[in-house]
């Protein structure tokens, strides 16, 4: 695989995005849904490796268990809007998928998420990870992924974090606009990333319930295990090292996996002046995470 030149920002329907993830956009927003897909959509860097991870587990570890051993977590849960050139695009893994269900990811807002999912009622887990720890690791990301655009050093990276001038655009647009489609859409399970790591098994009991599975106390403990942050890290099917865009030396994929490490990146007056412009943001949403 040809590593990727740096893309650059632009303005897609008031989102900024760049051609990795627009130049199948058609295709992508044509892809054929079916009733058991499942969706796993979150905001980039808010843990969606890690559910996606979690959701094949608890639907194939059991009947398949030598595909964890042998396909890499993007193959089985393939990223729905990517579109490199010259690479197979997201969209034609979906369609290529031999499973059932299929397990899709998407970064996409919701405002951008093909129809067909909402027609065919199809269930979307989101997650939703704090402002600040997802900016710092998105920030990480962009340093080590040649399909990021430069993040510049960490104050231009916040700043532009906080104006939406990244991947995917706004974080404040993303989770709020989730959070108001889950208030009338039943289909849509949204989660903490801070719930998952307080207590995993608490969080994959909801998402059992959600998704009508039915796993043994010792399936589920086993399923606990397999996702601890050592374990993906040093799992060569999770852990992105197979994937030459990324610079694992620069930064590698399992970073950290913790919540609070924006203490070790935001200066006091970089916190201060975050903190007031999210209360702003977040003023006319009701979608409350533990901490800003
Ligand atoms: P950090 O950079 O803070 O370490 P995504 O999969 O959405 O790109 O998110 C990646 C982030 O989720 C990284 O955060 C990564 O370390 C973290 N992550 C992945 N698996 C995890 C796990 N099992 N436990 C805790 N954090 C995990």
């Amino acid at each position: 695989m040809e590593k990727a030149p740096r893309p650059t920002l632009f303005d897609f329907h008031g989102v900024s995005m760049t051609k990795y993830f627009t130049e199948n956009w058609e295709n992508t927003q044509n892809v054929e849904a079916r009733p058991d897909d499942i969706l796993v959509a979150t905001y980039p860097k808010a843990g969606t490796t890690w559910v996606s991870y979690i959701l094949d587990l608890l639907h194939f570890g059991r009947i398949c268990p030598e595909r964890q051993e042998s396909i890499p977590i993007h193959a089985r849960v393939p990223f729905l809007e990517y579109g490199i050139k010259s690479q197979i695009t997201g969209k034609d893994l979906v369609d290529q998928l031999p499973t059932s269900p299929r397990l899709i990811k998407t970064h996409l807002p919701v405002q951008f998420i093909p129809k067909s999912f909402w027609e065919q009622n199809c269930r979307i887990v989101y997650v939703a990870r704090n402002a600040k720890d997802c900016a710092v690791s998105y920030f990480h990301f962009g340093r080590m992924n040649s399909i990021q655009p430069e993040p510049g050093d960490w104050n231009t990276f916040l700043r532009d974090f906080m104006e939406g001038k990244v991947v995917f655009g706004s974080w404040f647009d993303h989770v709020t606009g989730w959070w108001e489609k889950k208030q009338t859409h039943p289909q849509v399970l949204y989660l903490f990333y801070e719930d998952l790591i307080e207590d995993t098994r608490r969080e994959i009991d909801r998402l059992c319930s959600f998704l009508d599975l039915s796993l043994s106390v010792e399936e589920k403990q086993h399923v606990v295990n397999r996702v601890k942050f050592d374990n993906m890290k040093h799992n060569k099917m999770t852990n992105y090292s197979t994937v030459p865009l990324m610079d694992q030396k620069v930064s590698p994929f399992m970073r950290k996996g913790k919540v609070g490490d924006w203490r070790n990146h935001f200066t006091v007056a970089q916190d201060e002046e975050f903190n007031e412009y999210y209360k702003q943001k977040m003023k006319n949403s009701t979608l409350q995470f533990r901490t800003v």
